[in-house]
Order: structure tokens, then C-alpha cells, then sequence
């Protein structure tokens, strides 16, 4: 599928892109574009991101996908506007987050490239890429609790299988922000760089992952995944099947022939 016609920039909150790879696949860009408030995320942009990865995922000419925001804030959040004077019922009929659901289907990698602000909805939407890439300034938070609630999308799961439930009951029960740096440290980011590198550095991650088979990626990241929703044993079986799946592919024939007779390889992305 190669029409990405619908992928127009008649978007209103958020900004997409092409970039080009060499003789590789490309990377899709999707850039938050709500700079007035931060990039509060509401529901037409959260729409707007899930309608573009899919779209992205679908295009046989993308292999990954780069989500970022501004030097100032990936996203400060879910937009406390919209949800200011809504009531219990209202949210649950909304069911807003799960559109957010959508993002975990999605086959192609995601890389977030987080700089400033990543808090509540924000941290949780740069939880649900599949790694980060952060600016040294960047500052992580959950502090819904400041808020009278708590993460409604993702984030007492994720946040707690990421960094463990000393670090994220802090992060959670205070609502304080923290450094790139310390989320580093806790396992939550892939690489932590210069501010004004975050998105190069990105782009540059996702274009290596983009020329690699993309059969072998694709299942190689609904492995991982499957870490975090299963027991070890039944992560285990499906990691093997996958393995085995992959000696159906032509990239799997061409990578062992390419290396025996030291060449590099020819992918051809099936
Ligand atoms: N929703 C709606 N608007 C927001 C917003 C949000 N999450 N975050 C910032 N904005 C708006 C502000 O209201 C302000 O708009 P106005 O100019 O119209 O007043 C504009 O963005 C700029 O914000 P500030 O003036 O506050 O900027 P600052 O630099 O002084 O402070 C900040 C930055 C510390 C991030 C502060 O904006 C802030 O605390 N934002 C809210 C963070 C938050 O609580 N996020 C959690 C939201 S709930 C959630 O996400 C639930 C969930 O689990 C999904």
C-alpha cells in the first residue's frame, strides 16, 4: 500500500513527513502541533497520531516511525481543559484513552524524540513508542495526582514495568518531574542527548532500524512487547515461533547466504 493521500496536511494538531533513507525505507515523522498549550493532548490530536501511525504502518515504502513534539514539550498531558468539568460518566462514555490502545498494535517500531515536557498523558504517550530518544533538558512526570486523579493511560502498567515500583510509586504518589538523566538511569530511555540532537539523533535510530529486514523487526518488536503481557514461559514459545516464522521469509535466506559469502546483505523486505 502505497497511497498515503489521506496522510494530507489537512491535520490540524499535528504536522507529518516523509523522510527520506537512501536505498533504505523510509522514516515517518509525526510532529505534535498544539505549541500554545504544550501540545495538551486532546482528542481530535490523539485521532489525528493514531490515524497517522496507522497509516505510516500500512505504507509498504515506511519501516519506522518517529513521534516528537517541540524543543519545549513533547506533551504536557491529556488537555485538563477538556476534561475539567467533565463527570465519571462522561469520561467512561468518552472512553478517550482507548484510542490509545490502537498505538499497541501498530507493527512498525516507534521511536518518541522527547525534549522538554513529557508529563502525565505525555510521558505515557512516549511510554507506548518503543524506545526514546531524550534531550538532556527534558523532564519526565506523572503528576495527575496533582490534579485530584491519577495515569489513565498507560501509566501505573507501563511506567512500573519500565522502571520498577520503588521509582515509579515515587514518581506517581509525588507527581515530581524528573531529569532525562534520571530516567536513564531508571531504564525508561533508550539514549539521553544534546538538546538540540534529540530529533537528528531520532531520525538517525529510526533509518538504521528502517534498512533492516522488515519482516525480522516486525516480529522481533511483537516479541519484546509480548515480554511485558505474559508469563516467561509462554514468552518464550512465542519468541520461537517467531524465530521460526522468520525461515519463511526471503531476507532470512538472503542474510545467512549474504554472510557466508561475506557480502552484504539485499533485503527485500519479505
Ligand atoms: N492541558 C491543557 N492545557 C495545558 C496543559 C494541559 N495538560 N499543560 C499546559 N497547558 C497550557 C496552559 O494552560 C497554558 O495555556 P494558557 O497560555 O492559555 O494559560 C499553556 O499551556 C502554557 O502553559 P504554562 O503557562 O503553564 O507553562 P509553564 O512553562 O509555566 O508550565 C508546565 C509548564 C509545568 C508543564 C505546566 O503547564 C503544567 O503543569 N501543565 C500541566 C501538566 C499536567 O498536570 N499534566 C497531566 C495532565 S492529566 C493527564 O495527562 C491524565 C492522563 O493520565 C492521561
Amino acid at each position: 500500500m502505497n497511497d498515503k493521500s489521506h496522510l494530507s496536511n489537512s491535520y490540524k494538531n499535528i504536522l507529518i513527513s516523509e523522510i527520506e533513507n537512501s536505498k533504505a525505507l523510509k522514516v515517518g515523522l509525526i510532529q505534535l502541533n498544539r505549541p500554545d498549550v504544550l501540545n495538551a493532548l486532546n482528542i481530535d490530536l490523539m485521532k489525528e497520531v493514531v490515524e497517522a501511525l496507522e497509516t505510516f504502518d500500512k505504507d509498504d515504502e515506511t519501516g519506522c516511525m518517529v513521534l516528537t513534539g517541540n524543543a519545549k514539550a513533547f506533551a504536557a498531558g491529556a488537555d485538563i481543559k477538556e476534561m475539567a468539568d467533565a463527570t465519571a460518566v462522561e469520561m467512561l462514555l468518552r472512553d478517550q484513552f482507548a484510542r490509545w490502545d490502537k498505538i499497541r498494535k501498530i507493527k512498525k517500531p516507534i521511536i518518541a524524540a522527547v525534549s522538554g515536557f513529557a508529563l502525565g498523558g505525555g510521558c505515557e504517550l512516549a511510554m507506548t513508542c518503543d524506545m526514546i530518544i531524550a534531550a538532556e533538558g527534558a523532564k519526565f512526570g506523572q503528576p495527575e495526582i496533582n490534579l485530584g486523579v491519577m495515569p489513565g493511560a498507560g501509566g501505573t502498567q507501563r511506567l512500573t514495568k519500565a522502571i520498577g515500583k520503588a521509582r515509579a510509586m515515587e514518581m506517581i504518589l509525588t507527581g515530581k518531574m524528573f531529569t532525562a538523566k534520571d530516567m536513564f538511569i531508571a531504564g525508561l530511555i533508550t539514549k539521553v542527548v544534546d538538546n538540540d540532537l534529540y530529533l537528528d539523533e531520532a531520525i538517525e535510530l529510526a533509518k538504521d532500524i528502517a534498512s533492516k529486514p522488515t519482516v525480522a523487526v516486525q516480529l522481533a518488536k511483537e516479541a519484546v512487547l509480548k515480554a511485558f503481557d505474559t508469563t516467561i514461559e509462554a514468552g518464550l514459545e512465542f519468541e520461537r515461533k517467531n524465530f521460526y516464522l522468520l525461515f519463511a521469509t526471503e531476507d532470512k535466506f538472503e542474510g545467512m547466504k549474504a554472510f557466508v559469502e561475506k557480502r552484504k546483505a539485499e533485503w527485500k523486505g519479505r
